[in-house]
C-alpha cells in the first residue's frame, strides 16, 4: 500500500459490513495524495456530491404478496446473459492504493461473476489482466489518444486479448479542474501506470507525467484527443470486431447520435463527479435518455451507486446494467483482491434484498412505478 504515514489497520474486516464501512476503513490506508486522487472530483465537487444524494432523492414503492422465493438476478448485457447487472467501472492506475491492482479486482469480479471493465490507463495493462486472469467477462475503455497509431493498437489488441466489448470514454477531451488534487500535489500517479499497450505512447507518456509541476496530476491529458468526434466512433465501430460502447453520454441528443452512428450502447456518466462540475447526476440524466433510446441500444449508468437499493432505482428507471467506481478503490484499499470481492458481494446482497423487499422476483421485473421522488428530496 502506499500509505506515506503510520499506517492505522482500522476495524477487523468482518466488521464491514456496508460500502460506506470500507470508504471509512480505507481513509487511513491512503496517502493524502492517493485519496485526494480517488475520492476527489471537480471544482466544487457539487456534481460528486450530488451523484450518490440523487439516488437518495428517490424513494421505493414497494409492491406485496408477489412470492419473491425465487429471485433472480441475472440480465442481458450486449445481448449476453449475465449473472447480474453490477459492471466493474474503469479507473486507473488501482494499484495506487494496493499492490494487487487492478489484476486483484479482476480477481474479484472473477469471483462474483462481474464484468470488469479495465482502463486504458490502467497500472497493469489489458493485456497483462487478462493474462492473469483469463476466465473473466471483462470490457476494455478506451480513451483516444493523438497518436491514432497507439489507438489502432489498443483497439486491436483488447480485442485479441478477449475482450468483449469497447468503451470509448467521451467525456474527458481535457482533464476536469481536480482542485483537490492540485491542493495535495498528486503527482506521482504516472509511476502507478500505464504499461501494456498504452504505455507504447511510449516516452511522451514518460514525459507527460513528468511535467507535472503547475499542471497536476501528473496525468495523460496531453496524449488523450481533445479532437475526437463522432467521425472517429463511426470509424472505431467499422474497424473494430467488438460492440462500442460510449461512457460519458449526459444527454438525450447524443444518445441519438450515438445510435446514428453505430454504438451499441451507452454509459450514462459525468465520470463519478471528476470532469465538468454542476452537471446533472447520473440518476437525474438517465430518465430522457432511457426514453431517447427506446430499447434500441444499451443503457447503462454510473456514479455514486453505494446501496442494493440505487441498483434497483436505476434498473426501476430503465438502466440495463450499473457501473461501480469508487467503492471497488475501496475495497482494494483495505484488503486487496479479497476486500474488493467482498464489497462486490455486499452490493450483491443488498440488491438481493431490496429487489425481493420490492415484490419483484426478478430484476427484468422493475420499472418506473417501482420508484417517486422522495418527500425529503427538498432537502437533499
Ligand atoms: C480514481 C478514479 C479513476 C478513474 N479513471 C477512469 C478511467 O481511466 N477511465 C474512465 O472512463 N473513467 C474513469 N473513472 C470514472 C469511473 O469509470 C466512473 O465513471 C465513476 O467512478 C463512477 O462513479 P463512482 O466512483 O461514484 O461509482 C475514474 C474514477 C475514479 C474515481
Amino acid at each position: 500500500m502506499m500509505a506515506d504515514h503510520d499506517h492505522d489497520p482500522g476495524p477487523p474486516t468482518h466488521l464491514l459490513r456496508t460500502v460506506a464501512d470500507y470508504e471509512r476503513a480505507a481513509l487511513p490506508s491512503m496517502s493524502d495524495q492517493a485519496r485526494s486522487y480517488i475520492d476527489g472530483g471537480a471544482g466544487d465537487e457539487i456534481t460528486l456530491r450530488d451523484n450518490a444524494d440523487a439516488w437518495q432523492r428517490l424513494a421505493l414503492r414497494p409492491r406485496v404478496l408477489t412470492g419473491v422465493g425465487e429471485s433472480d438476478l441475472s440480465t442481458r448485457l450486449l445481448g449476453v446473459t449475465r449473472p447480474h447487472p453490477l459492471v466493474v467501472a474503469p479507473t486507473a492506475f488501482q494499484r495506487l492504493v494496493h499492490p494487487d491492482g487492478e489484476v486483484g479486482v479482476a480477481r474479484a469480479a472473477a469471483a462474483t461473476g462481474t464484468i470488469m471493465c479495465v482502463s486504458t490507463l490502467a497500472s497493469t495493462g489489458a493485456a497483462a489482466v487478462a493474462e492473469a486472469i483469463p476466465d473473466q467477462a471483462r470490457w476494455f475503455q478506451l480513451y483516444a489518444f493523438v497518436d491514432r497509431g497507439v489507438t489502432r493498437d489498443l483497439i486491436q489488441s483488447a480485442a485479441a486479448y478477449g475482450y468483449e466489448a469497447l468503451v470509448v470514454t467521451v467525456d474527458r477531451p481535457v482533464l476536469g479542474v481536480r482542485e483537490r488534487e492540485w491542493r495535495s500535489n498528486v503527482r506521482d500517479v504516472s509511476r502507478h501506470g500505464p504499461s501494456g499497450a498504452a504505455a507504447a505512447a511510449g516516452p511522451a507518456a514518460a514525459a507527460a507525467g513528468d511535467t507535472a509541476g503547475g499542471t497536476p496530476p501528473a496525468d495523460y491529458s496531453a496524449l488523450i484527443d481533445p479532437n475526437l468526434n463522432w467521425s472517429d466512433i463511426s470509424r472505431f465501430v467499422s474497424e473494430s470486431s467488438l460492440p462500442v460502447l460510449l461512457k460519458g453520454i449526459m444527454t438525450a441528443e447524443d444518445a441519438e447520435l450515438a445510435i446514428e452512428h453505430g454504438a451499441r450502447g451507452v454509459i450514462v456518466s459525468n465520470h463519478g463527479g471528476r470532469q465538468l462540475d454542476t452537471v446533472l447526476s447520473g440518476a437525474d440524466a438517465l430518465t430522457p435518455i432511457v426514453d431517447a433510446v427506446a430499447g434500441r441500444i444499451d443503457v447503462l449508468v454510473d456514479g455514486g451507486i453505494r446501496r442494493g437499493t440505487d441498483v434497483v432505482k436505476a434498473l426501476a428507471l430503465g438502466a440495463g446494467g450499473v457501473l461501480v467506481g469508487r467503492p471497488l478503490t475501496w475495497g482494494l484499499a483495505v484488503g486487496g483482491a479479497e476486500g474488493a470481492q467482498r464489497v462486490i458481494e455486499i452490493l450483491l446482497a443488498e440488491l438481493h434484498t431490496a429487489l425481493a423487499l420490492s415484490g419483484c422476483p426478478r430484476v427484468t421485473d422493475l420499472n418506473r412505478s417501482f420508484v417517486t421522488r422522495a418527500p425529503w428530496a427538498g432537502s437533499k
